[in-house]
Formats: C-alpha cells, structure tokens, sequence
C-alpha cells in the first residue's frame, strides 16, 4: 500500500484508511465479531489509518476500536493511526445534534475518548462540526493544550472552510481536514485543497464511495428502515434517478479497465492528488480488499478528465445531506 503525509510533522500513513462509523451506526446492522475480522484484515492489507467519532453508535464506534486495540497489544496499537473527533452531541436514536466546542467541552470529550479507546494518546482529535459561537482560536487553543498535555498527537478539523483553516493554522498546525469529497461531492476543489497542500495540510476524503451510491450496489428502495440514506435527499425520488444515470455510466468506464466503480472512485481521489487520503467505509471483507486493491491501479490524467466531466457539480442531483446534518458545516 502506497504512503502519504500526516500534516508536516513528518509522520505517514496508508494511502487509504478505512472509516469504522458503518459498524455502528447509519447504514444498517452490523456485527462487533465480523467488525473486528475487517480491522485485522485491514492492519494485514497495510491499513494503518483508522477513524472513528465518539458520536458513532455514542461511544460504540470507539469502544470497538479499543476492543480491537485491546486483543492486539502494545504492538498493534504501535502500528496504527488513530483518528477520532469531538463536537457532535446527539441523544440516544436522534439524529438531531448541537454542536459544543467550548474548551471545557473538548477537554472532558477527549478524556471519555481515551477512556473508551483504551489509549494514552489519541493520534489525530478533530473537532468534527464547527460552533461560530466559539471563536475557531480558542477551539484550537483548547486542542493545542491537549498536544502540549500529551494526551492527542496532532489535530484535525472536519467541514470547515478554508478561511477558518488559516485561522487555525495561525495557532496550532493543523496535521488534517476531514470532508465530504468523492465523485459526486466536489466542494473541496473551491479552493480548501489548494489551501492544504499550501499548508502542509492532509485532506481526508470521507464518503468516498457516495455512502456506496457511486459503486452502482445501493438502490434505495432496498434500503432498512432507519438506514440514514433513506433521508439523504441525492438517494431520494427523482436525484436518484438522475444520479443512477450517472453511476451507470460510471460502470461502463469502470467495466472497460476490468475495474469495479468503488476501485475507479478510489483511484481517481488517489491519482487527482497526493496529499488526499480516502476512508472508504465496509463492513465486508470483499469490499475491503477490493478498496485496497484500488490503491495500486493508477488513472491516466485523460482518464481522470473524463471522470471530472462525467460528474460534473452541476449534473449531479440533490444536497449532500438533509437539513438537520448540515449543521456545523462551513
Ligand atoms: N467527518 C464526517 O463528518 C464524516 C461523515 C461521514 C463519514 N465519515 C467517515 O468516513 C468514513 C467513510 O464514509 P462512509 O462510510 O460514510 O461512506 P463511503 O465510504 O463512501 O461508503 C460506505 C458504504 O459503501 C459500501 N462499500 C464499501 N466498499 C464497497 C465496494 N467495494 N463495493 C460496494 N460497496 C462498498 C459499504 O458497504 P458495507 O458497509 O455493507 O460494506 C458502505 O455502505 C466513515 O466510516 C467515517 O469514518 C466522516
């Protein structure tokens, strides 16, 4: 597995990680054991990046990976990078949330993170949605503390702009942003990649498969009941339509290069630029080892033209997330 820049500290991790939030929460049932067998194997492909939240399944999610942690021992717990994020403050089945990023609130989420995680050190803490309430230097100001305390390694920030980023910056270097970037959601290209490769910066691609859209395998209609893709309005009524189209025709570029859409998707955020690291997420182990596979194929620069004309912003159908999850986003 290719390599790539934390930040500038110097430190590096796989070119793909994988997102753990599935095996808690929003896209249906999962199953701790069957978890557990995809980060070994995860480790085994030379995954080394692992994300979570304290938000996913409300402290599930974390206490899975420190389970993992646990059965591995100080030398797997070596070996990775961990990534978790505060903020988010949701009740038990809501998806509604508010968002605290006073210092008082960073500082006691952090403990309950290491609690549950089992570690001394968290790798990478991003503050996951952004409260304007909180002036962004004293959010990082409280975040700089906890690297000064030893307790988190490096900081990251998620959804935030790149106005805020600098602000940020101007504190404490900031090792990661963490959005939405895929195919389909094509916001970071405004102008926040620009900013972090000037920055020293690393772009972390969260939804990287369109919450498994783009790979052509989802129809909505099939979905679970409380499966939160069921809300999400480019899986809703007419955008899906539309966007079905779309990810048709990507099929028919994947199929021709003998690929699969997730290994095209994959590729084409890992050959568009160096310092972008996708977190595919999956609960089976095919998909995984099909993700990891996708870090080794290499898109021509036409190719990835094709693809950025294929998904052009405007063809693309609905918002990105239902109104209650747009809270929080710059
Ligand atoms: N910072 C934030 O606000 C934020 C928001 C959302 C997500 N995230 C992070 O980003 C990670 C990834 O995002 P995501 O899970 O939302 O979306 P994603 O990675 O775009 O898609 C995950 C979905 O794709 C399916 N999938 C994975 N590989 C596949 C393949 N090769 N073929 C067909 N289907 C495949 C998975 O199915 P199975 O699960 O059934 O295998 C799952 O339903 C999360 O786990 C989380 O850690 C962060």
């Amino acid at each position: 597995m290719q390599r790539r820049s934390l930040g500038s500290s110097g430190a590096t991790i796989s070119a793909l990680g994988l997102g753990c939030m599935g095996m808690s929460e929003f896209y249906g049932a999962s199953d701790d054991a069957q978890s557990l067998e995809i980060l070994a194997r995860a480790v085994d492909l030379g995954i080394d990046f692992l994300d979570t939240a304290d938000t996913y399944g409300l402290g599930h999610n974390e206490r899975l990976i420190g389970d993992f942690l646990r059965r591995g021992g100080p030398v797997l717990r070596q070996k990775l990078v961990i990534a978790t994020k505060f903020g988010i403050v949701r009740q038990a089945g809501k998806y509604e949330r508010r968002i605290d990023n006073s210092p008082e609130y960073i500082r006691s989420a952090c403990e309950a993170s290491l609690q549950r995680l089992g570690v001394d050190t968290i790798d990478l803490y991003y503050c996951h949605r952004r409260n304007p309430d909180t002036p962004i230097e004293e959010t990082t100001g409280a975040m700089a503390e906890l690297v000064a305390a030893g307790k988190v390694r490096q900081i990251g920030f998620s959804e935030i702009s790149a106005d805020t980023l600098r602000r940020a910056c101007a504190v404490h270097p900031v090792a990661a942003v963490q959005s939405e970037y895929s195919l389909w959601s094509r916001e970071p290209e405004q102008g926040m990649l620009q900013t972090c490769a000037e920055l020293g910066t690393t772009f972390v691609a969260y939804s990287p498969l369109g919450r498994a859209f783009l790979t052509g395998t989802v129809h909505t209609e099939a979905l679970a009941d409380g499966d939160f893709r069921k809300n999400n309005p480019r899986f809703a009524g007419e955008a899906e339509a539309i966007n079905r189209r779309l990810v048709d025709e990507l099929g028919r570029f994947a199929a021709a290069r003998n690929l699969t859409n997730a290994q095209v998707a994959l590729a084409w955020l890992l050959d568009k630029h160096d310092n972008v690291v996708p977190i595919p997420g999956t609960r089976r182990m095919a998909y995984l080892e099909q993700n990891a596979a996708a870090a080794d194929h290499r898109l021509s620069a036409a190719e990835i033209d094709e693809l950025d004309r294929l998904f052009d912003p405007a063809l693309v159908a609905g918002a990105r997330y239902p109104a209650a999850g747009m809270v929080g986003i710059e």
